[in-house]
């Protein structure tokens, strides 16, 4: 018999440019860490070597963006470069009308306000932050309809961002339909880990809301990573393009909120978009208030180019290939090694569980706050905590205690190279070896809102 030799791949793309990063010493790492008050969000960017913090803003653009940006139309009105966007937008995402803003929030706080009356219900596939402050701050309430399996960190379930929609028809038979403006629907889910939906539920939740009278709105910060799982593991969808998926997915809602920091493969940007006129009325005249006019909503003439040439490249094939293969890649190298994950590997990064992998700590000892800070001071890798310090405290002032308590490795687009993602995973492998004598935290500073970003711990002795 034939040996079968496996083939590697590699990224469909060569570098120009380069950043030179600071190389620094553990005596070093270990006093900036202190300084950060063991805050991975307290550190100064020139401190870390390899950045997992966020996929948000960090992607590397291409020669064609950075060429577009000198064709940027800086017009405060009618801009050519809003218009090249909204093209951009047409043509790939198939929505009819668009309003540009500064980044996702943006666009999720004029959406709410257009939609959203006090009282009203947005059943969705799991929360994220800002999307959900945005419902709440409008006066609706968010009710989480994702399956149960997104719960479980280890459960291998292929899209673990579909929708229940047991649980859909149990919101829809409490509070009645007429109070639902939208469901609420996220392409790759962030807070799942990164976890997909698949089109079968997407059809079937859309035949379901039809019914009812209920519009899907998109949340689509991540929408060709979950196309990517989609064209991987949806029977009949092996031979469609990601391009072809995208459009299917978008043509399945009635409107979006985009970050364009995520897909789009830049550094700032976003957008609403919707296929009602109304909405769209409404809309335009709130972005005026907060945003910007109308054809720019915040962004530069050459953000906008940049947006449009990144929407394209972003549905390359190839490209997806290579940004989700980096992340499992991650992954499974760190599986290697007996480091515990979240399975599947996610679309945007490898989230690491805190809780079976220091053992001998309780939550009260912040354990992946600790595992984040070790970390850092072992390598230089920057990852963020995403357990009980992200949680925060309930309104009669206890602490959540959310169920996953995990480090995210979040990867950048096109910025690190497999030797880089070899040194995150052995830097990891070398943390693990010495996880009985990592001890917990003590928080010495509590910020009211959003604690994760500003609070400030100390070791426990
Ligand atoms: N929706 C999702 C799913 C997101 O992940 C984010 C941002 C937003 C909306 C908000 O977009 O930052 O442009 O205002 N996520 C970043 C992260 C911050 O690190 O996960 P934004």
């Amino acid at each position: 018999m034939d040996t079968i030799l496996k083939r590697s791949w590699a990224e469909p793309y060569k570098m120009k440019m380069v950043e030179l990063l600071k190389m620094t010493t553990r005596a070093q790492r270990s006093r900036a860490m202190k300084k950060a008050g063991y805050n991975t969000f307290l550190l100064r960017s020139e401190d870390v070597y390899i950045d997992l913090l966020t996929d948000s803003g960090t992607n590397a653009m291409s020669d064609r963006q950075w060429s577009a940006l000198m064709l940027g139309d800086e017009a405060y009105a009618g801009s050519k470069s809003y218009y090249h966007m909204e093209n951009a937008i047409q043509k790939y995402y198939g929505y009819k009308y668009i309003v540009p803003t500064h980044q996702g929030r943006g666009a999720e706080n004029i959406l709410s306000k257009v939609l959203i009356k006090k009282g009203d219900i947005i059943p969705g596939n799991m929360y994220f932050t800002t999307t959900r402050l945005h419902q709440e701050l409008a006066g609706g309430k968010f009710v989480d309809i994702i399956v149960d399996e997104a719960h479980d960190p280890f459960n291998e379930h292929p899209f673990k961002g579909n929708v229940d929609l047991n649980k859909l028809e149990a919101v829809v038979k409490k509070y009645g339909a007429k109070r639902i403006p939208y469901v609420s629907i996220a392409t790759n889910v962030n807070m799942a880990g990164g976890q997909p939906i698949s089109m079968k539920n997407l059809k079937e939740l859309r035949a379901y809301t039809q019914k009812k009278n209920i519009r899907i709105i998109h949340d689509m910060t991540r929408v060709a990573e979950n196309a990517y799982f989609i064209q991987q593991r949806e029977k009949g969808y092996e031979k469609r393009s990601i391009r072809e998926i995208v459009k299917e997915i978008c043509s399945l809602t009635d409107g979006a909120t985009m970050s364009a920091k995520k897909d789009a493969l830049v550094n700032i940007g976003g957008f609403m978009a919707t296929n009602e006129w109304e909405v769209f009325e409404e809309a335009r005249n709130l972005v005026v208030v907060y945003e910007g006019l109308h054809t720019y909503g915040g962004l530069a003439g050459r953000d906008m180019e940049a947006i449009a040439v990144g929407i394209e490249e972003s549905l390359n094939d190839h490209h997806q290939r290579a940004r989700v293969g980096q992340v499992e890649y991650l992954g499974n190298k760190m599986e290697s090694y007996g480091i515990p994950i979240v399975k599947p590997v996610g679309g945007h990064g490898v989230f690491v569980d805190a809780k079976s992998f220091l053992p001998h700590l309780t939550q009260d000892d912040f354990p992946a706050q600790a595992l984040a800070a070790e970390i850092y001071i072992e390598s230089g890798v920057r990852t963020m905590e995403r357990g009980i310090v992200s949680a925060g405290r309930k309104p009669n002032g206890e602490h959540y205690y959310p169920k996953l308590e995990l480090v995210r490795f979040t990867v950048p687009r096109r910025v690190y190279t497999q030797a880089h993602t070899d040194v995150v995973a052995e830097a990891v492998a070398a943390v693990f070896e010495r996880r009985k004598k990592i001890k917990g935290l003590r928080m010495v500073y509590e910020p009211k809102y959003l604690r994760f970003f500003q609070a400030r711990f100390e070791p426990k002795v």
